[in-house]
């Protein structure tokens, strides 16, 4: 795993961005893993900046979201399905049956978590699998006690997802219980794992996810599991990391990051 710290929030998800477009311009036909949530609004932003500004094309890009809410159709304002049409998939040009999300109303949904996987694979795997982290710890929906080799399921959120999420529906009340999410081991497959956590509010989930022992009481740490995970952060997320010096050396310093330098 490696840590990447930036001054800002508004300077990590560039990195982020910078790091997916140079993904899709190194390959046209890159499978991307996808998050939805507060903290990747500032990557989509950039990435749709890209194709308009420096015509980053998204046409022969397929994408798999990592999760979807339980009984939210794709028109409801606060499905990932509507989250990513408005942020990403209307704003460039990408084909939107090249875009995937767990069909969150589906009649079977073992069926439908079954089928995405096979989707997945048919695709020839993830390239490039962004993602998130939850208070709980979770990346994806895999909520903690998940098993590290997982697959995409149906899952029970927990209360502090609900809680984290809650603002969004207007009250604990409104909100899905449920959610059909990739597992960890399905995320553990992806070929490369970029992680981005911004803000004080991650700053102790970050620390136990990078530095605390690999366990699923905090999913994100299995990250430590995948031989090329990047973590990226802001100031504010990485307070509590003992090794803070180290990591900033590494940034400096290794060849590999000299062009985001
Ligand atoms: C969303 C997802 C979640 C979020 C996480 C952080 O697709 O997979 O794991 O990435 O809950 O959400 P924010 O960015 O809203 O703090």
């Amino acid at each position: 795993m490696e840590l990447i710290i930036q001054r800002d929030k508004e300077a990590a998800a560039l990195l982020v961005a910078r790091i997916v477009a140079n993904e899709v311009r190194a390959n046209s036909r890159a499978v991307l893993g996808l998050a939805t949530g507060s903290t990747m609004e500032a990557v989509y932003r950039h990435l749709v900046q890209m194709h308009r500004t420096s015509k980053l094309s998204f046409a022969k890009v397929r994408t798999f979201n990592l999760d979807e809410y339980v009984g939210l159709a794709p028109e409801d304002k606060n499905s990932y399905r509507h989250f990513m049409n408005q942020h990403l998939f209307q704003q460039v040009n990408i084909k939107l049956d090249n875009t995937h999300l767990p069909d969150g109303c589906a009649a079977d949904l073992g069926a439908e978590c079954r089928d995405y996987e096979k989707r997945i694979e048919k695709a020839g795997g993830i390239d490039l699998q962004l993602l998130g982290i939850g208070k709980s710890g979770h990346i994806g929906f895999n909520e903690p006690l998940s098993a590290l080799k997982s697959r995409t399921r149906e899952k029970a959120l927990a209360p502090a997802t609900i809680k984290q999420n809650a603002p969004f529906f207007g009250g604990e009340a409104k909100m899905p219980r449920r959610a059909l999410t990739m597992g960890v081991g399905t995320i553990l497959d992806a070929r490369r794992c970029i992680l981005l956590a911004t803000g004080e509010t991650k700053a102790d989930i970050i620390a136990q996810a990078v530095e605390g022992p690999i366990t699923s009481m905090v999913t994100a740490s299995a990250l430590q599991l995948h031989p090329k995970a990047t973590v990226i952060v802001d100031e504010a997320a990485a307070a509590k990391l003992k090794e803070r010096e180290y990591y900033r050396w590494i940034f400096t310093n290794e060849p590999e990051w000299e062009e985001y330098r």
